[in-house]
């Protein structure tokens, strides 16, 4: 019965952004296989959320993947599969490049050896470094401040290679802040460790944690707090799809920011939390942090005209609800 559609390899498949795009290609119609080393992932999301396979290993095992695209037919590969955190690449590079450059290299040249020829890969806005305007186009010059940027961007040099020589089509997005959650709660955002706002702005509001702390107050932004651009999950797990059916149907490689082109600065999504939660969120203000941009917010014009693509959740208090919903489920 599930013999036509295509099946596709979604790397990361077990963590926030990868669990979310696995149920998008599921109500598309596709086949996934997960691959995930479930060093952040969750088994029990693809286990009993998504019901999924699911093969437990890392990129950087070659033979693991030559056995995967062997025995199966798989026509494309989402690849979310990465190390994220900004702090930890400063402090030991080393696992950043292994991880993020190493693990896609091996993943590009098991796909070559397979006749794989249809890459997504999850790029950040980290990319981008210090911004010299806002919203962010494609074109803005790329200089990444740490390792983590400094890995994806060398991903991005790749791909381009790999179109040349061996035809790879790549769709690259590079997202802005992803937030939100499953609407239905079936899926969320549980890092752990949690460094992003919107998740440890609601474990405060669950009594998890004591306060919040607001680093930085005195930034050349409206009230003085960092702004940045939070898309939605499921906006992001849209555009993973309609950038794979692009691939599907004979398009070419490009780069595509993801972004809701709001920006919301940090004193915003407090209050927002607070409106929607109904609890108290005490905050700690605290010196800036180095290399925190004043604001991040991309332009995504080119996901829109090019991929048709469409946010249905660009509204902070929807964002806000849903993960909300999520974490008092999850955590509550
Ligand atoms: N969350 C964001 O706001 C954001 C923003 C920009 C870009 N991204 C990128 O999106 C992707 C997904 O991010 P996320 O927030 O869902 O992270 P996540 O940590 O929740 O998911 C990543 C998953 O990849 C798995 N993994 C890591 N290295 C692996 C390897 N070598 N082999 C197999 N599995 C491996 C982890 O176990 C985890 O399940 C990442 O590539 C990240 O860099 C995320």
């Amino acid at each position: 019965m599930s013999q036509d559609k295509p099946t596709v390899l979604v790397t990361g498949g077990a963590g926030y952004i990868g669990s979310h795009a696995v149920l998008a290609l599921q109500q598309a119609g596709f086949e996934v296989i997960v691959l995930d080393n479930l060093v952040y992932g969750h088994r029990d999301l693809i286990e009993q959320v998504l019901q999924v396979k699911l093969v437990v290993g890392d990129t950087t095992d070659r033979p693991l993947l030559d056995q995967l695209f062997s025995s199966h037919s798989i026509a494309a590969v989402m690849h979310f599969a990465a190390f994220a955190y900004v702090g930890e690449s400063v402090t030991d590079p080393a696992k950043y490049y292994r991880n993020n450059v190493m693990g896609t290299l091996s993943l590009l040249e098991a796909m070559q050896a397979a006749d794989v020829k249809r890459f997504v890969f999850s790029s950040t806005c980290a990319t981008y470094g210090i911004p010299k305007s806002s919203p962010i186009p494609e074109d803005h010059p790329q200089h990444p401040i740490n390792p983590y940027g400094a890995s994806k961007l060398m991903v991005e040099r790749m791909l381009p290679d790999f179109d040349v020589a061996h035809g790879l089509k790549s769709v690259c997005f590079r997202y802005f802040n992803a937030a939100g959650a499953d609407p239905q709660g079936r899926l969320g955002e549980d890092h752990q460790p949690e460094t992003h706002l919107i998740p440890l702005v609601l474990q405060t509001a669950l009594g998890k944690r004591s306060h919040i702390s607001v680093f930085g107050t005195d930034y050349p932004t409206p009230d003085g707090t960092c702004v940045r651009d939070y898309i939605h999950v499921l906006d992001l797990a849209a555009a993973h799809v309609l950038g794979l059916q692009r691939l599907l149907d004979g398009g070419d490689s490009d780069i595509f920011n993801l972004g809701n082109g709001n920006g919301f600065s940090v004193k915003q999504v407090i209050e927002a939390a607070r409106r929607i939660t109904g609890r108290e969120i005490p905050v700690v203000e605290c010196d800036r942090r180095p290399g925190d941009p004043p604001a991040l917010v991309g332009s995504s014009d080119r996901a829109r005209t090019l991929l048709g693509w469409q946010p249905q959740y660009a509204d902070l208090d929807q964002i806000l609800t849903h993960a909300w919903h999520w974490h008092q489920q999850r955590h509550g």
